[in-house]
């Protein structure tokens, strides 16, 4: 029996939400291990609408769930996520809730430079969610970092907030912006550290426990693959990284617990904020997946950039992240196409290539080479069978398989959660 590890295959929002639901129901322990309150997870339970977006999926049912060591923490947003769950009838305690004590803290100074910086960019911007996640992943790395075991802790932290304190008056200096207040911020601090620090454990043993007596554990992972620090669209990317490896080192369970890793891909591709998009379909078509598809973000309510399925990107992402199937979600969205068009090579000057250069430069100057078939005509909304979708739907689905040399484990037909037709299940592997 596996333990899932599920990650977004694209640029995030491949509708994760809906898959790690349908998966959490039947998992153990649901665990985050990296990304923090950028990420925006839609669950639809009846007539009931969920937008998470720090806590773990499993959380609205009830199943354990677990914020690991490599996710970072806004304390007064969990506050807050908590409260409006409670507000919806979800009880939300230490038991249903655990936070290892090794996170590191976004602190409102974070949000603040993720803003100023965003603003002092120019064309450079990247186009964050401004929820301060990149400084809080810098601070980490840069030995300076506020973490959740801290808080009860905090008269003893005057070397930290000084390393802390140096490091972002300088920077501050140079945005023209106020040095921190150090007691303000110590009184914040103190403020929610009792409202956190219930929940806070090293997790890495309740985690070592649970996968000694055979528990399932699904790894919930955030943003996507072509987002990841190392292999995603550097610079326009997020500040951790995303592909699966990452639900080892961020949980404190080694590489050998992930198991069966499910890969999300839309069955077209969406991108919010900047950087290269090879298949973007700044036009009719692009606009039609938009509306169809309600590609606006969760978290920021930006419209999403969308385009034509990328074959060679997600081939690269299930490469670099040992994807063993792909969970296709949202094929409705291209009901009533004449004809769908998938990425399947680049052209780079004189050069044809099949998989995605490095440099940011290359990045954007490649030309999609695309294969186009005929569209289908009929619905595939709700489809929960094979036998439900029209035969151009299927060849569709088995051309991408093809392509991204990867099978198709589900195919998801609408946001509501039996709409999935399940080809192999991730837990039985
Ligand atoms: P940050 O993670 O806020 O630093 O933003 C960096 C990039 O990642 C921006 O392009 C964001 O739009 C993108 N991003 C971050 N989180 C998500 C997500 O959950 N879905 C889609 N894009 C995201």
């Amino acid at each position: 029996m596996a333990n899932v590890a599920v990650i977004g295959a694209q640029w995030g929002d491949e509708g994760k939400g809906k898959i790690v639901d349908w998966l959490a129901e039947r998992a153990d322990v649901v665990v985050r291990f990296q990304g923090g309150h950028n990420a925006g997870h839609t669950l639809v339970v009846g007539d009931k609408v969920y937008k998470l977006s720090l806590l773990p999926s499993g959380i609205v049912r009830g199943t354990p769930s677990v914020i690991g060591n490599g996710v970072v923490l806004d304390p007064w947003h969990l506050k807050s996520e908590i409260e409006k769950l409670r507000g919806q009838g979800v009880d939300v305690t230490p038991d249903t809730l655990k936070i290892a004590d090794t996170c590191t803290l976004i602190l409102p100074l974070h949000g603040e430079l993720d803003g100023l910086r965003e603003d002092a960019s120019g064309t450079g911007k990247i186009g964050t969610t401004r929820r301060g996640i990149g400084p809080a992943y810098e601070d980490k790395v840069g030995r300076r970092a506020i973490r959740v075991c801290d808080l009860a802790h905090l008269d003893d932290l005057g070397p930290q907030l000084d390393r802390l304190t140096a490091h972002h008056d300088a920077l501050r200096a140079g945005f023209g912006v106020a040095p921190i207040d150090r007691a303000a911020l110590l009184d914040q601090l103190r403020e929610i550290a009792g409202f956190v620090l219930p929940y806070a454990q090293p997790v890495w043993r309740m985690l070592h426990e649970a996968r000694a007596r055979g528990r399932r554990i699904l790894f919930e992972g955030a943003q996507g693959v072509l987002l990841d620090i190392d292999h995603g669209t550097y610079p326009f990317v997020t500040s951790s990284n995303t592909v699966a490896g990452t639900a080892a080192a961020g949980t404190g369970l080694g590489p050998n617990a992930v198991g069966f890793v499910l890969g999300i891909a839309k069955a077209y591709t969406t991108r919010v904020g900047s950087g290269p998009f090879p298949t973007e379909q700044d036009n009719e078509i692009g606009e039609r997946l938009g509306t169809r598809g309600h590609e606006f973000g969760t978290v920021t309510g930006r419209k999403r950039r969308c385009g034509w399925f990328d074959s060679v990107l997600v081939r690269q992402s299930a490469a670099v992240s040992g994807i063993t199937g792909i969970a296709l979600t949202k094929i409705d969205v291209l009901d009533g196409l004449d004809e769908v068009s998938i990425c399947t090579g680049y052209r780079l000057g004189d050069q044809v290539l099949d998989y995605y250069p490095s440099n940011a430069s290359d990045q954007k100057s490649v030309e999609p080479i695309y294969e186009t078939m005929a569209g289908w005509q009929e619905s595939t909304a709700g489809a929960r069978s094979w036998a439900e979708l029209p035969a151009q739907a299927i060849k569709y689905i088995r051309r991408i398989e093809e392509l991204i040399q990867c099978p198709v484990a589900l195919v998801s037909t609408s946001p509501e959660r039996e709409d999935t037709i399940l080809v192999r299940d991730p837990f039985a592997d």
